[in-house]
């Protein structure tokens, strides 16, 4: 395994500011529920929850114990940038578990492992939630599972933290979701790039879940809706407004190939799956 792996850093996809932001509120807050991630891939946020969680001074060693609940089904896929793990190593589907624990190793102790498909969890059972991270949010499908699974736990108070929100990605159903639940949380701070922190005011209701359903939005709702957080934005951060403006145009011109059938130009080694030539999108 590479050596960066065991550095204090640990190799993964949030910045050092947001591994610093995600340390000091998990020191910070006074805990009485859980901290629920989902989204772990190599541990890199973890392990800054696990080292705020180790500095925080409202739980006992004991109480600690299994605190932070790490979701993700560590598999394998063509996603997983060569730099992490090089092309050859593991095939599509493939568990890349062991580099989470090896990363996590002396601090499992701290973490509940819940390993699988997040769309399929069970109930959440582990009562009240103090901070949520998510940082899987990659599809319409998902959001909703995980607003279902753990937005009704969040209790006024609760933190939350969105990653996906400032990059220029397609996830702008983040934008429009939150959009739709503004009456239940306000910002409260965010870094340069990816994370946005929130504090829940109200706890969101079937109805207001309903209502924040990406899925349930058509195309432009999402658009429009990204539009308004956008104008929000640009009173706020105007860097940050720029790639939410990216996140759009990118979102803008993936339904525009999809509904006039471009494709997309794909790596050589890329099977072609479809004959129609229309890109299969996730959302
Ligand atoms: C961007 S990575 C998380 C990066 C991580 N937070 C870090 O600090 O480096 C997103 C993770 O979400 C997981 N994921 C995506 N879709 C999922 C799903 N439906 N169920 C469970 N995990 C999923 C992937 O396996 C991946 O590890």
């Amino acid at each position: 395994m590479n050596d960066d792996l065991t550095q204090k850093n640990l190799l993964g996809l949030i910045t050092d500011e947001e591994r610093i932001l995600i340390e000091r509120l998990t020191e910070e807050m006074p805990l009485k529920g859980a901290i629920v991630e989902a989204g772990s891939f190599f541990g890199a946020s973890t392990k800054a929850f696990v080292e705020g969680l180790k500095r925080n001074k409202s739980l006992t060693t004991g109480e600690k114990q299994g605190r932070i609940h790490a979701f993700d089904k560590f598999e394998y896929g063509h996603w997983v940038h060569p730099r992490f793990i090089p092309r050859g190593l593991l095939q599509k589907g493939d568990s890349f578990l062991s580099y989470f624990e090896e990363n996590l190793s002396a601090d499992m102790d701290y973490v509940t492992l819940h390993i699988g498909d997040v769309i399929e969890a069970p109930q959440w059972e582990g009562g009240s939630i103090d901070i949520l991270f998510l940082d899987i949010c990659k599809t319409p499908k998902i959001n909703d599972a995980v607003q279902d699974l753990f937005f009704p736990h969040l209790k006024p108070g609760s933190l939350l933290i969105q990653q996906d929100y400032i990059a220029s990605t397609l996830n702008i159903w983040l934008y429009a979701a939150m959009k739709r639940l503004e009456h239940c949380f306000v910002r409260k701070e965010h870094c340069s790039v990816n994370s946005v922190v929130y504090e829940c005011i109200q706890t969101p209701n079937t109805e207001d879940l309903q209502n924040a359903s990406a899925c349930l939005m058509s195309h432009s709702e999402r658009i429009d809706l990204s539009q308004q957080v956008l104008e929000e934005w640009e009173e706020i951060d105007y860097r940050a407004a720029e790639q939410i403006q990216y996140a759009i145009l990118h979102y803008r011109k993936a339904v525009a190939m999809n509904r006039y059938g471009i494709r997309p130009v794909k790596a050589e080694d890329e099977p072609i799956e479809r004959t129609d030539f229309a890109p299969n999108l996730p959302f």
